[in-house]
């Protein structure tokens, strides 16, 4: 019996790094699981599709199916939330893990840049989040997870490196801080309807190709790089109706707890010292 045996689940974002660890822990747990992303195949550079992600979660055994959606484009996610739900049924679990950050100074990062990771960091997050709500309501029951991400906050200084806080917790930091006070609030509105909103983020940096540009700085500090399964742990935690309103730190939630971290099929307990080099490496 898995902990979310007979749930529907909707990730974003899960053609790839954290959601696609996610989308797999989840599934391992007994949800079948739809993921998103802004399309099926291959694109750029860029590693890992829509379609290999499905692959990987249904050769384990699990049910998953895929929907392709552009979450900055306001009317391409305006029926998603029902789209997701004609795979498996309506969506009991959400996921808004998809977001972009602009390398744009706050000084230098123009309106329609700012506009665009708005909509995708928090709008896209709200919009699927209210599409759910009516179902969850009517059956007494949901979960919302926000990724966030610690780049809401100020950092201790000195910073590491000024210029690179400085676009980190400016453009892309607001987008978060704003996700953060809005799980919050969304965490009061529906609690009464055993609706748990919660939201959460690495304690620093996961190697996805998300982070390719702090890559090095991870790499030449271990300790700020935390296994993908660590998030994808703490994401099962946090669906498991025991937590609400929270906004935490992967890591510490695992640890708040007792929780031990197994690997993204679930079989095999990890511990937490462990240190997966590089999630877009392995299936
Ligand atoms: N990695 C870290 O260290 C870190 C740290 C703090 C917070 N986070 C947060 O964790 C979450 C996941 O990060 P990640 O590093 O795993 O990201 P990632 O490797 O860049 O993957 C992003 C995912 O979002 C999808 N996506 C991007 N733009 C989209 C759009 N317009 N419409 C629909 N889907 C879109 C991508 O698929 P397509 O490109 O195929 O659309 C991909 O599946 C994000 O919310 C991020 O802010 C990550």
């Amino acid at each position: 019996m898995g902990s979310c045996d007979g749930r529907v689940a909707f990730i974003t974002g899960a053609s790839r790094g954290i959601g696609k660890a996610i989308a797999r822990r989840l599934s391992a747990e007994g949800a079948s699981v739809v993921l998103s992303a802004s399309r099926m195949g291959a694109h750029g550079k860029l590693q890992g599709t829509l379609e290999q992600a499905v692959s990987v979660i249904q050769a384990a055994g699990g049910k998953a199916a895929a929907v392709a959606a552009d979450l900055s484009d306001p009317a391409a996610r305006a029926d998603l939330i029902q789209r997701a739900g004609e795979c498996f049924g309506p969506v009991d679990i959400l996921v808004n893990n998809a977001a972009a950050a602009t390398m744009k100074l706050p000084s230098q990062c123009s309106t329609e840049e700012r506009s665009r990771m708005y909509d995708l960091n928090l709008n896209a997050p709200i919009d699927l989040a209210q599409q759910a709500i009516p179902a969850m309501k009517a059956r007494g029951a949901g979960w919302i997870l926000n990724i966030t991400s610690a780049s809401a906050i100020q950092p201790a200084l000195p910073y590491r490196d000024s210029k690179l806080a400085a676009w980190v917790i400016g453009p892309y930091g607001a987008t978060k801080a704003a996700l953060d006070r809005y799980t919050e609030a969304l965490a009061h509105e529906v609690a009464e309807h055993g609706i748990f909103v919660n939201a959460m983020a690495p304690v620093s940096i996961v190697l996805t190709q998300g982070a390719d540009y702090v890559r090095d700085i991870a790499r030449e500090n271990p300790d700020m790089a935390e296994p993908v399964e660590m998030m994808a742990e703490a994401a099962v935690e946090l669906c498991s109706g025991r937590h609400v309103g929270r906004v935490v730190f992967s890591r510490n939630i695992v640890h708040e707890v007792g929780r031990q971290v197994r690997s993204l099929d679930g079989t095999t307990v990890l511990g937490d010292a462990f240190l997966e080099a590089d999630p877009e490496a392995t299936a």
